[in-house]
């Protein structure tokens, strides 16, 4: 069957209308390229073209799965550039988001229509890319160096409000086509086009303190340094500009951070729809309940109200509740701070909120999350009240790190309705979301719980039952290698620096020291009894905090704490702790290079994944990735564990995953595609 086309042109009343239509959101794919290149030549005998698109949005990218294929003809750049050359000019009418590919069309017409609220952005910087048709020589002569710097360097999506302040938007009119359509029928000079003007001055120190802020913020990621540079082409004339950035963008196209990016890309996607909920119908859920409101129950109730939902918050009695209730709202008077919310919304949300120290207050929530104490007894004690309270079909919660949900579910009538929903520390700022399965749970009750997330705004992710679920055992893999290594040798100061120089914002002592030592001592206490009698055990961690060194907020844990109480310094009590444990152990100790280190925490941390993925605890790779990335800091450009140890190559990580098996004999169990 043939293609149908992607873009058509109708002739009416001396005007062209063209229109794209590549659904979800018109992304300039092979077939868009082509017919758009077509579209322009049938523009002839018009007074003026009006370009825009059917559906949802205005073009908002390219198409990602076609960017390890070599590019086909027609380029994207030679398709912007006869629209700018046209004798017919183009006036653009935008909707929705205008990005990437979507933008540099746009700026190719010599006027542009906006809908009020469009977002225009050239989002490639997080994909690992500079743009390839002109967008980053076009914009700094449309909107400045310093405005497209923000954007391109930031990936910062402005609306079209603000671009018209710089004169970049001609018009913002609530219907772009009826405007375009009048403005066509009187058509003013044309104005020059974009890519024949020269950058307004700007100040040149403001590109030289952007670098530096760069260099810092992106830890390693070379895509917002990349597209500063392409962004300084445009003080050439756009003939040498234009052709550099294109072959850069396709150089690009092939680096492992682009690769690394664009996996992200679509293992979030991927994770999202895990095979379990496939064909399930999610409940509705407008109200839930929140039983516990101490950290953690404080940040999922702020989330659910910053997300509109109405909540209920059960606490042990009405002082707790009240304790709770002032912990939310301050939580909401942070989100206004910061600009998460507006006054209005605040109120708006308070009224949506209710904490009590009883149960009733529960009756009629769609879905209940549980956030007490880790203690099965208390957690099953509040699933009796629960579903006491509760419809016999409401969904049932358990924000548990540790705990194995079965348990916890046991006496509950109506197993299928219950999960687990395990958020991230703060649980209002935190996008991973840990949504787990028991054997028991109904497809739809999971499904529930990936809608909830959505609604949400975090990033859910399918996990099977294990201890510490998919996210913590892996930190509990990467933690012990690393213990070993002090022991070994290293000392925490130089652990942390070689996962830092790795693009991590932590390294894990440091970040051990800011959550604090004691949830994982209690955990290395409940795991003694089962923890193989062979497996090498570094007690250091247990000597802290038996010296009640239990990090940041008690001043010191495996580093001291400044008079800021921030800043961490090198300990002589710590580091003579690691020494004696050494030397009571005969251990030679040797040194470790950055790399060497990195590599073998590294490869920890895909081997424990990998053995994730064998188990049918994870779906697939992408999901550990996922987690890593949006709950412990994983640098995005890396890819994820599992993304990275495919880069180096699974023979790579395989050997260095056997040394360190080497070194701690009887401690690491390998994964079978070892
Ligand atoms: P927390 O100690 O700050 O808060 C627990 C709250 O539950 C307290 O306000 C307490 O008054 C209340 N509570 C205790 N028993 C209750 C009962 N029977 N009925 C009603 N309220 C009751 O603890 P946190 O850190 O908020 O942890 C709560 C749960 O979340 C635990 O299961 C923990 O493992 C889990 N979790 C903790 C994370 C963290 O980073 N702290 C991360 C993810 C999960």
């Amino acid at each position: 069957m043939a293609q149908a086309e992607t873009v058509t042109v109708q002739h009416a009343g001396g005007i062209a209308w063209v229109t794209i239509d590549n659904p979800p959101v018109n992304a300039t794919s092979n077939a868009v390229r082509a017919d758009l290149a077509r579209a322009v030549s049938q523009v002839a005998g018009a007074r003026a073209a009006i370009l825009r698109c059917a559906g949802r949005t205005f073009v908002s990218g390219g198409d990602m799965t076609e960017f390890d294929a070599p590019p086909v003809e027609p380029h994207l750049p030679d398709v912007v550039q006869m629209i700018e050359d046209s004798e017919v000019p183009f006036i653009a009418a935008m909707h929705g988001n205008v990005l990437g590919g979507g933008f540099e069309i746009a700026m190719a017409c010599a006027w542009r229509i906006a809908a009020p609220g469009t977002g225009f952005g050239l989002p490639e910087v997080n994909v690992g890319l500079i743009p390839g048709a002109g967008g980053t020589q076009r914009l700094p002569r449309l909107v400045g160096m310093d405005k497209a710097i923000d954007i391109a360097c930031n990936g910062r999506i402005v609306k079209g409000e603000d671009l018209k302040a710089l004169g970049a938007i001609d018009i913002v009119a609530d219907d772009p086509e009826a405007a375009a359509r009048a403005l066509a029928e009187d058509l003013p000079a044309r104005p020059v086009p974009v890519s024949m003007r020269d950058v307004p001055p700007f100040d040149a120190d403001l590109v030289e303190a952007t670098r530096g802020a760069l260099v810092k913020k992106s830890r390693g990621q070379q895509s917002p340094l990349e597209n500063l540079a392409a962004l300084q082409w445009a003080l050439e004339p756009f003939e040498i500009g234009q052709p550099r950035e294109r072959e850069r963008h396709l150089e690009l196209r092939h680096s492992a951070e682009s690769r690394a990016l664009r996996h992200a890309f679509f293992a979030e996607r991927n994770a999202t729809r895990p095979a379990a909920i496939e064909g399930a119908t999610a409940r509705d859920v407008e109200r839930i309940a929140v039983v516990g409101g101490g950290m953690m129950g404080a940040g999922i109730a702020a989330s659910a109200l910053l997300a509109g939902l109405e909540v209920r918050l059960v606490e042990r009695d009405a002082e707790a509740a009240a304790a709770a209730e002032d912990r939310v709202g301050g939580l909401l008077d942070g989100a206004v701070e910061r600009g998460k919310m507006s006054p209005d919304a605040r109120s708006a949300a308070a009224e949506r909120f209710a904490a009590a120290g009883d149960y009733a207050v529960a009756a009629g929530a769609d879905l209940a999350i549980e956030a007490v104490f880790e203690d099965v007894a208390v957690k099953r004690a509040v699933f009796a009240s629960l579903s006491e309270v509760m419809d016999k079909d409401a969904i049932l919660a358990t924000n548990t790190s540790y705990l194995d949900p079965r348990d916890i579910f046991a006496e509950v009538p109506g197993p299928e309705r219950c999960l687990g929903l395990h958020f991230f520390s703060p649980a209002h700022v935190m996008k991973l979301l840990e949504v787990v399965k028991t054997p028991r749970t109904s497809p739809g009750t999971l499904a529930s719980g990936f809608a909830l997330a959505k609604r949400l705004r975090k990033v859910p992710v399918l996990s099977g039952i294990c201890d510490g679920f998919i996210g913590n055992r892996i930190l509990a893999a990467y933690r012990r290698a690393a213990d070993y290594l002090l022991a070994d040798g290293a000392l925490p100061y130089q652990v942390d620096a070689a996962m830092r120089a790795f693009g991590m914002p932590m390294g894990p002592y440091e970040a051990q020291d800011m959550a604090g030592l004691q949830i994982a001592w209690a955990n290395r206490k409940r795991q003694a009894a089962t923890r193989p009698a062979q497996e090498r055990y570094v007690p250091v961690a247990d000597w802290l905090c038996e010296r009640e060194r239990f990090g940041r907020r008690s001043g010191k844990g495996w580093y001291d704490y400044g008079a800021d109480g921030r800043t961490p310094q090198r300990s002589t009590e710590v580091e003579e702790l690691i020494l004696a444990y050494a030397r009571e152990q005969g251990i030679t100790r040797r040194d470790f290079t950055e790399s060497e280190i990195s590599e073998r925490l590294l490869a920890v941390m895909a081997n424990e994944g990998a053995r994730i993925v064998e188990e049918g605890i994870a779906e697939r790779a992408g999901d550990v990735d996922i987690v890593e990335i949006h709950g412990y800091g994983f640098p995005r450009w890396r890819g994820g564990p599992m993304h990275y140890a495919g880069e180096i190559g699974w023979e790579v990580t395989k050997r260095t995953m056997e040394l360190v098996a080497e070194e701690s004999p009887d401690s690491w169990t390998l994964a079978s595609r070892f």
